[in-house]
C-alpha cells in the first residue's frame, strides 16, 4: 500500500492526507484513553462499531440539513472527511446528570435536566481541558460571536434530533460532545460539525433500565465495553456485515 501523509494522530483516530486536496482520510483505532490519558486500553472492534456509528448518526443529521465534514465511509476503519480548520472548543451538550456536571455539583446521577445544558471545553491537553465560557473563547479569539451562534444552533439541532433517534430504537441520549470546523467555500466560511459521534463521546443509557452502553463502562471498569458498542450499533440497526468476528480487529495503523 502507498504511504500515506499522516497529518495528525489523536487517542483514537488518526487523520491522513486524502486522495484529493481538502480532503482527509479518518482512520479509527481501538485505542481507548480516559481521564486526560492516565488511562489507556483498547477496545476490540471499537474503530470499526465507531466508524459506522458515526457515519451513520453524521449521515442523518446531513439529512436534516445539519452541514458536516463526513464525506463517504471508505472501509471498515476509514471514511473521507472534508479538511476543515478545528475550533479548538468541545461543546457538551447535557439531558440527564451524569460525570463531570454530577461531580462538580455533588448531585446524584440520572436526574432529567428541565432543559438541555450546554457546556464549553478548551481543547488543549496539556491543560486538562478547562471549561470555559462564551467570553472566554470570543476574548481569545478561539472563535467569533457570529460562529458561537451557529454552534449553539447547530448542537441544539443536533441534540434533539438525536435525542429522538436514540429514544426510537430504546436508549437514552444522557449527554454527548461535539467538535465543528471552519469550512471555506469560494470565500464563504461555514461551520460544519467535524470529529465524530459514536460511544466514545455520547453518553448513552438504556432506556428501561439505565444501562451503560458507552465508554463509561471503560473510563469505570464496568466490562463488556465492546458489547455494549455492539448493541448501539445492532439497535441503530448498522451492526456490519459478517457480525462481529472476521476481520473485526482489523489490520494496524498503516506506516
Ligand atoms: P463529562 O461528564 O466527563 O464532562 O463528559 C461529558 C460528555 O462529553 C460525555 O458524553 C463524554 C464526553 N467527553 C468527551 O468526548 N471527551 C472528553 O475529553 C470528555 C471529558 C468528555
Ligand atoms: N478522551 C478523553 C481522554 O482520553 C477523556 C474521556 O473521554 O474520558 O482523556
Amino acid at each position: 500500500m502507498a504511504r500515506r501523509r499522516r497529518i495528525y494522530e489523536g487517542k483514537a483516530k488518526v487523520l491522513f492526507e486524502g486522495p484529493e486536496p481538502g480532503t482527509l482520510v479518518q482512520y479509527f483505532k481501538d485505542d481507548a484513553t480516559a481521564f486526560n490519558n492516565q488511562k489507556r486500553g483498547v477496545i476490540t472492534g471499537k474503530g470499526v462499531l465507531n466508524n459506522r456509528i458515526s457515519e451513520y448518526l453524521m449521515l442523518r443529521l446531513a439529512e436534516i440539513g445539519i452541514p458536516t465534514h463526513f464525506v463517504r465511509r471508505l472501509n471498515m476503519r476509514e471514511q473521507l472527511v472534508r479538511e476543515v480548520e478545528i475550533i479548538p472548543i468541545e461543546v457538551v451538550v447535557r439531558n440527564t446528570v451524569a460525570g463531570s456536571l454530577a461531580k462538580r455539583f455533588g448531585i446524584e446521577e440520572g436526574q432529567a435536566l428541565p432543559r438541555s445544558i450546554i457546556e464549553y471545553y478548551y481543547k488543549n491537553d496539556q491543560l486538562g481541558d478547562p471549561m470555559v465560557s462564551e467570553e472566554h473563547i470570543t476574548a481569545f479569539g478561539w472563535a467569533t460571536p457570529q460562529d458561537l451562534d451557529d454552534i449553539l444552533n447547530l448542537s441544539l439541532r443536533i441534540n434533539d434530533f438525536l435525542m429522538g433517534l436514540f429514544l426510537g430504537v430504546g436508549m437514552k441520549l444522557v449527554d454527548f460532545k461535539l467538535e465543528f470546523g471552519r469550512l471555506w467555500e469560494n470565500e464563504e466560511m461555514r461551520i460544519v460539525l467535524a470529529d465524530e459521534i459514536s460511544p466514545d463521546n455520547c453518553r448513552i443509557w438504556d432506556a428501561k433500565t439505565n444501562e451503560k452502553m458507552d465508554k463509561d463502562r471503560f473510563r469505570r471498569d464496568l466490562g463488556g465495553v465492546a458489547e455494549a458498542y455492539q448493541e448501539v450499533a445492532r439497535r441503530l440497526g448498522i451492526l456490519p456485515e459478517g457480525g462481529v468476528g472476521g476481520d473485526m480487529a482489523g489490520p494496524k495503523t498503516i506506516q
